[in-house]
């Protein structure tokens, strides 16, 4: 079990805003598949085709049928003891914000509620061109779904070229420069911008604290690493924690 340094203990008792980052390891252990290293999706399928506009315009029932499939998984599998630490974090801090690059929803169903969503949701859809929100499933039984206002509906999720949410970076880099405590979990911290979040939050002289089962690109700047599963690991912050 990796132990739990008395110095990140301490930072956290006395810490005024702790913000949490995930990425997709988080929900790695809940079996939802990570995006790189060995069995990662974007070494088994093609980014381009599946999570970019100009996929999307080439072949939308493809990009539906891989978000249909996603869905399917995502309903499946349930929220780990990871998101459920990270949801009692938010009950132990005043001032706590988790931000995810996830679109799984799985932090939002293991009881988290302020989280700011970088990437979008996948169990939400939109329209390109009016941005009108769809909740829940959309029939595609007989043609790609439009919106009242003729436009195409999509996942609301963010791919690869677009702009990320403006409210959500601008919350989020907020949130990074405040934090006094801030964790990068489960992410390779290779995706801009939220690669960047944690460095803001250094530069902006918060402790930096990275969880993951191996070494990244933000190692060698976070003031602690927590070597192993965030399953298990941050259950165990709790606990020494409380
Ligand atoms: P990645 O797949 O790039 O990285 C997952 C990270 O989780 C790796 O560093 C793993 O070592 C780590 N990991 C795996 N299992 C873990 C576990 N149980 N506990 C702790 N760490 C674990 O996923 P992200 O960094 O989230 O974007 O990827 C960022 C973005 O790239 C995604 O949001 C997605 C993708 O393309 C879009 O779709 C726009």
């Amino acid at each position: 079990m990796t132990d739990i340094p008395e110095q990140l203990i301490e930072h956290l008792r006395s810490a005024a805003k702790v913000v949490v980052s995930t990425g997709a390891g988080v929900s790695a252990e809940s079996g939802v598949p990570t995006f790189r290293g060995k069995d990662g999706i974007w070494n088994k399928m093609s980014p381009q085709e599946l999570a970019s506009v100009d996929g999307f315009m080439a072949n939308p029932e493809l990009v539906w049928d891989w978000y249909q499939y996603r869905r399917e998984l995502m309903n499946k599998v349930e929220p780990n003891p990871g998101h459920e630490a990270i949801c009692k974090m938010e009950r132990l801090f005043d001032n706590f914000v988790l931000i995810t690059q996830n679109v799984d929803n799985l932090h939002q169903r293991a009881g988290s509620s302020n989280i700011i969503e970088l990437h979008g949701n996948a169990t939400r859809n939109k329209c390109f061109s009016c941005n009108e929100l769809f909740e829940g499933d959309i029939n595609l039984k007989d043609k790609l779904p439009h919106c009242h206002c003729g436009g195409m509906i999509r996942p609301d999720v963010v791919w690869f070229g677009e702009m990320l949410p403006e409210r959500a970076i601008q919350n989020a880099i907020k949130s990074a420069e405040e934090a006094e405590v801030f964790f990068s979990v489960g992410t390779s911290a290779m995706v801009q911008p939220a690669a960047s979040l944690p460095l803001i939050a250094r530069q902006a002289g918060a402790f930096v604290v990275e969880i993951n089962i191996e070494s990244t690109s933000l190692t060698n700047i976070a003031d602690i690493f927590l070597q192993g599963l965030s399953g298990e690991v941050l259950p165990h912050l709790i606990a020494e924690l409380t």
